[in-house]
């Protein structure tokens, strides 16, 4: 009997531990006895026919490496229902009956559409905004933060020396996850997020204004980049309150780096359940985390599902963050 084949690819942006899933992807599936290739460029690969057969070192040394070994894309062929037929078509050519999606919803929603037409796919959370909201945790999340508070950490040094206030941008288009959790670690006097309304003076000055009573002189706000406008409300604390603001936006730096061992333990458990499911002849499956266990979702289901701010936690920050 022939071996099974299956593919992996990564998409939409990047975030370190990419390179762990793909290979936990690579190992279990030889484990398993099957023959597995790596697609370059994300869904891009599978149009162009971009794709390599790997074997157990072809994925040495990538473990610790930030980005993906594999490269990504966002697609605009792939969204056509044509583009859909031709991947499919090439997976087909190949003999590739499943193919492991690392990456964010949209990838996500892409996978639906391939396994629809006819290869089942599997998709595994790899983005730093963990804005998955089928999983708690989605892997590059935690290098990220890790990331964004050792630069936060240098800011806060010099807003020190200077009796400043310093206004961080992090990232999260669409989710405050990364912002509320940095500013927690790096006692943010103010942490604003897409997910709740804010009010200036209530909730940046008055609370700076309050802090400046105990004695301190020197403020972090953070602000997830889905709220933005960070230039516009540094220029507005310095106008209103007369101390010397400045804004950084911290951008990409937080999408690189060698991942934590966090996002590489969690991008092997992942990697792994994707290729079991798989094997069982299963496709249109997210993998996820919940209550830290691995679990798996319809697709459908999956993106579905609303997105829960952690509404509780941005309450403890207020109130500890004096
Ligand atoms: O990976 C998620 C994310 O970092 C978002 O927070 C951000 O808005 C976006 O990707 C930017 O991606 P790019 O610059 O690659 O388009």
């Amino acid at each position: 009997m022939s071996k099974k084949k299956i593919a992996v690819l990564t998409s939409g942006g990047d975030a370190p531990g990419m390179n762990a899933a793909v290979r936990a992807v690579v190992r279990s599936a030889i484990a398993k006895g099957m023959d597995v290739y790596g697609v370059y460029r994300g869904y891009n690969g599978l149009l162009n026919g971009d794709v390599e057969q790997m074997n157990l070192r072809s994925v040495s040394d990538i473990i610790g490496n930030g980005g993906t070994m594999l490269y990504t894309a966002r697609s605009e062929e792939f969204r056509t229902l044509e583009g859909q037929k031709k991947a499919a078509k090439h997976c087909n050519e190949l003999g590739i009956t499943g193919v492991v999606v690392i990456g964010g919803d949209g990838s996500f929603a892409g996978a639906r559409a391939l396994t629809n037409a006819g290869v089942n796919c599997i998709g595994v959370p790899g983005t730093i905004d963990n804005d998955i909201a089928c999983s708690e945790y989605t892997i590059g999340f935690d290098t990220a933060m890790n990331t964004a508070i050792q630069m936060i950490d240098k800011i806060r040094d010099t807003a020190q020396s200077h009796d400043r206030c310093s206004v961080v941008e992090v990232m999260g288009r669409r989710c405050g996850d990364i912002a509320l959790q940095v500013g927690i670690a790096c006692g943010a006097t103010a942490i604003l997020v897409p997910e709740v309304n804010y009010d200036i003076e209530k909730d940046v000055i008055a609370r700076i204004i309050d802090t400046q009573k105990t004695g301190k002189q020197h403020f972090v706000v953070i602000v997830a980049e889905g709220v933005g406008g960070v230039n516009d409300l540094a220029k507005y604390i310095e106008r209103r309150l007369g101390i010397e603001t400045r804004a950084t936006i911290l951008g990409h730096v937080q999408r690189g780096g060698s991942p934590t061992v966090r996002d590489r333990v969690v991008a092997s458990m992942m990697g792994n359940r994707a290729v079991e499911l798989l094997a069982q002849g299963l496709g249109n499956r997210v993998v996820a985390m919940r209550d830290g266990k691995i679990v798996d979702f319809d697709i459908t289901e999956a993106l579905d599902m609303p997105r829960v701010f952690d509404k509780e936690l941005y309450e403890i920050a207020k109130t500890i963050s004096i």
